[in-house]
């Protein structure tokens, strides 16, 4: 699964501009489900279909973007201010790189500040991507990149610049290698724009009508130095979210997935999440109402280049979707 992860974390997408990530995951799953299409607003979609009559339509949603930045002004000398593309802080910028659709890298520079004492803001910040003149500059106003740094392993962790919610992709992709024979009509949705606001997933759901629905998401984690009060911990295995600020998970799916985690022994643990919420939360409220929930990934350093995660929560939660899909559900 390594080698899967580390090519969906190094792609390219920034919200909007999910392209590349899309032709490398619908590449990967060639093969795999009855049909595959991108919906109107780029969602990939890809469906095994139902297999026995008291089947469920369960969809699983991971988003394909990631948070980037877009060019907003290029001045005579060649250096790019920029906007943030989703939740991105000024803090993590500075001296940073991102790189451009085209492959183009820039660093992030920070003009000099009188006052250090408080935080940059986005109006100081600039990309250098060595260009001398607005004319020999290669990225024009409204060009997105995504940050750039290598994939990482240190032990089971894992590091990399999106693993929201690359991870997810990848954990997706490996259910639906895993799924050796279920009852359900299982919908695989790669969605966009997940980080500007959940917009690709509402839509994505609207076309799919399912009977029920998860979310594969990274989740904070409050075991980092006075980090967020929260329970949940890296390593402590797949997360099963009771709430989060968009969203509470209907019971009935927290009660099932953890009787199926207890039943299959998969490590999982509980999740209430104060800031952020998923592709669930749009699901949930599509046409008439979706039964939704959440399957999470504990991840440090959210929003920052360096998103870690631990390979065994991965393979916990690959397990517990696997090994609930494959047994009847009720709810
Ligand atoms: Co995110
Ligand atoms: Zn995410």
């Amino acid at each position: 699964m390594k080698p899967l992860i580390k090519k969906l974390v190094e792609s390219y997408g920034p919200s909007g501009h999910e392209d590349q990530t899309r032709d490398l995951i619908r590449a990967e799953i060639k093969g795999l489900a009855d049909y595959v299409t991108v919906d109107p607003l780029g969602n990939l979609i890809a469906v095994i279909k139902k297999k026995s009559k008291s089947g469920k339509k369960v969809m699983l949603a991971a988003h394909m973007d990631e948070i980037g930045v877009m060019v907003s002004h290029v001045d005579s000398k060649g250096f790019a201010r920029f906007v943030p593309i989703g939740g991105v802080s000024a803090l993590t910028c500075v001296g940073g790189r991102v790189r451009f659709a085209d492959g183009t890298v820039g660093v992030i520079g920070i003009e000099k500040r009188d006052n250090t004492s408080n935080l940059p803001s986005f109006d100081q910040l600039f990309i250098d991507v060595g260009a001398t003149s607005a004319e020999n500059c290669p990225v024009k106003v409204g060009d997105a990149a995504g940050f750039h740094r290598s994939f990482e392993e240190m032990g089971t962790r894992l590091v990399a610049k999106s693993m929201d919610d690359r991870i997810g992709c990848a954990v997706l992709i490996e259910v639906m290698r895993g799924l050796k024979r279920t009852p359900h009509e299982v919908q695989f949705a790669f969605t966009v724009q997940e980080e500007v606001g959940t917009r690709g997933a509402g839509p994505s759901a609207f076309g799919l009508e399912p009977d029920l629905a998860l979310s594969v998401d990274v989740t904070r984690t409050g075991d980092t130095p006075k980090g967020v009060r929260m329970e949940v911990s890296l390593g402590g295995g797949a997360a099963i979210k009771v709430r989060d600020s968009g969203m509470i998970a209907d019971p009935r799916i927290v009660a099932l997935l953890e009787q199926r985690a207890a039943e299959g022994k998969i490590l999982a643990q509980r999740e209430v999440l104060e800031g952020g919420t998923t592709d669930a939360k749009p699901i949930q409220v599509s046409r008439i109402g979706v039964p939704s929930g959440c399957v999470s990934i504990p991840c440090r350093h959210i929003h920052t280049p360096s998103e870690m995660v631990d390979m065994r929560d991965v393979q916990a939660a690959v397990n517990l979707i696997v090994y609930t899909l494959e047994r009847a559900i009720e709810l």
